[in-house]
């Protein structure tokens, strides 16, 4: 399959602090599931394409990362809300959770990959269970997602370590290598040394990823340093769990030294600024990491906690946040916030090759209108793009060069049945709660 979008703004995306580059009257051509040239219309090669897409003016860039979430917590969507982080989780989520099922889990799954692919969403990072259910969603959706079953351990008798390994000998490099397999210990709190200790020899054995929640909280981050001595990210780095590519949820109380950390080993911080409000968590400090040389990628965190998987909402308010926090206007650049969005996220799901829009690169690409009243006049294009931009704007959603979106379509999914099983599967799942509850 060959496929031409012509009449579009190009921004190739970035990969580090400076400017944002715009490229008028231009176009991207894809052939299979590579970009075969991205740039202006009169240096294009000759290209016998096979569909021809008319962007109408709209700017062509890369598809957005959701570096951190919880997809089936779709189903969960505005339960608990404005509760205590500890009364939020032990009264409201844990007890619905517990009655999961994979017909829940699924349903959850199609509804948050419907809702992201709306919003420019071309790739995904998750923890969650039921995890078979979410990669047969991602592979007959077309989209791309690191997949991790959340690994808890009280007892330090590692058998939920066994569904994460059995996950990556099904689904690692499934679905053309759409899906991809992280080993996800769900947080210091969560788990014992012994666990963590076969999760580090397993990544290193299998080469996939850890993703693991890091100090989100100021309990984590106290309770951590009560329990073990050691910050959550200074006792990793002491089970050598640092040697390997991890990624980092939240990284909300991080001390200076464990800012030093993630630079050393290249730890990716996954930024869930809307969550971390939501729950009264605090804010992130993502200038100073930035600063730094952080790695920072964005996510949403799980939608009962956000509540919508829409990533342009912390687009804008992971630079404002740090404006205000730091009463410094000029912290967190439009670049470094889009570099964040995309192709800082897409190198943390272990694509080397995904996350620009370049020449031999995955064709992961989303086309975002600029002709509505709210982005104009474009005296600023990136400044537009970060602070003025809406989800609803993304007009056309590709993953790995298949149209999965466009213009209000899905071409893979059927969204009417999809909504009407999850709002089901979601009176179901809270009735079994509630009978089980009394
Ligand atoms: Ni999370």
């Amino acid at each position: 399959m060959r496929t031409r979008i012509a009449n579009v703004i190009l921004t190739p995306g970035v990969k580090d602090d400076r400017h944002i580059p715009f490229v008028p009257d231009a176009e991207v051509l894809v052939e299979q599931n590579r970009i075969a040239f991205a740039g202006r219309r009169e240096d294009a090669p000759a290209f016998e394409a096979d569909v021809t897409i008319d962007g109408q003016g709209a700017l062509a860039m890369p598809g957005l990362c959701n570096a951190h979430t919880h997809t089936p917590m779709t189903l969960l969507r505005s339960i608990g809300s404005d509760l205590p982080l500890d009364r939020w989780l032990n009264e409201a989520i844990f007890p619905v959770e517990k009655h999961l099922t994979d017909e829940a889990v699924r349903a959850g799954s199609d509804l948050g990959i419907l809702e992201m692919l709306r919003f420019g969403t071309t790739s995904f990072n998750d923890m969650y269970m039921h995890m078979d259910m979410e990669a047969q969603a991602v592979r007959d959706s077309g989209m791309r997602a690191l997949l991790g079953h959340g690994v808890v351990d009280f007892d330090g008798s590692c058998d939920d370590l066994l569904p994460n390994l059995a996950l990556v000998e099904k689904w690692n490099h499934a679905a053309d290598d759409r899906i991809r397999v992280s080993l996800a210990p769900h947080s210091e709190g969560a788990t014992t040394p012994a666990v963590l200790a076969r999760i580090r020899d397993a990544a290193q054995r299998y080469g996939v990823p850890i993703h693991i929640h890091i100090s989100e909280t100021r309990a984590d981050q106290e309770g951590s340093l009560a329990r073990r001595g050691l910050t959550p990210l200074g006792y990793l780095e002491k089970l050598g769990l640092l040697d390997d590519p991890v990624l980092a949820a939240h990284c909300v109380w991080v001390t200076p030294e464990d800012i030093e950390r993630i630079v050393r080993y290249g730890v990716t911080v996954l930024h869930n600024p809307v969550s971390n409000l939501k729950l009264a968590s605090g804010v992130a400090p993502v200038a100073r990491m930035l600063e730094a040389g952080c790695r920072v990628a964005l996510g949403t965190d799980g939608v009962a906690s956000n509540n919508n998987l829409n990533l342009w909402e912390e687009i804008k308010l992971m630079p404002m946040l740090q404006k205000g926090v730091t009463l410094d206007p000029t912290v967190v650049s439009p670049a470094q916030t889009l570099c964040a969005a995309t192709y800082a996220g897409a190198q943390a799901l272990g694509y080397r090759d995904l996350g620009l829009l370049k020449e031999g690169w995955l064709a992961d690409l989303i086309l975002v209108d600029l002709h509505q009243p709210h982005m104009a006049p474009a005296n600023d294009m990136e400044s537009n793009l970060v602070y003025a931009a809406q989800g609803s704007d993304v007009k056309l959603t590709m993953v790995d060069g298949q149209v999965l979106y466009q213009d209000g379509r899905f071409l893979t999914l059927d969204a009417g049945l999809i909504v009407e099983r999850a709002k089901r599967e979601a009176a179901q799942l809270l009735e079994r709660a509630q009978r089980a509850q009394g």
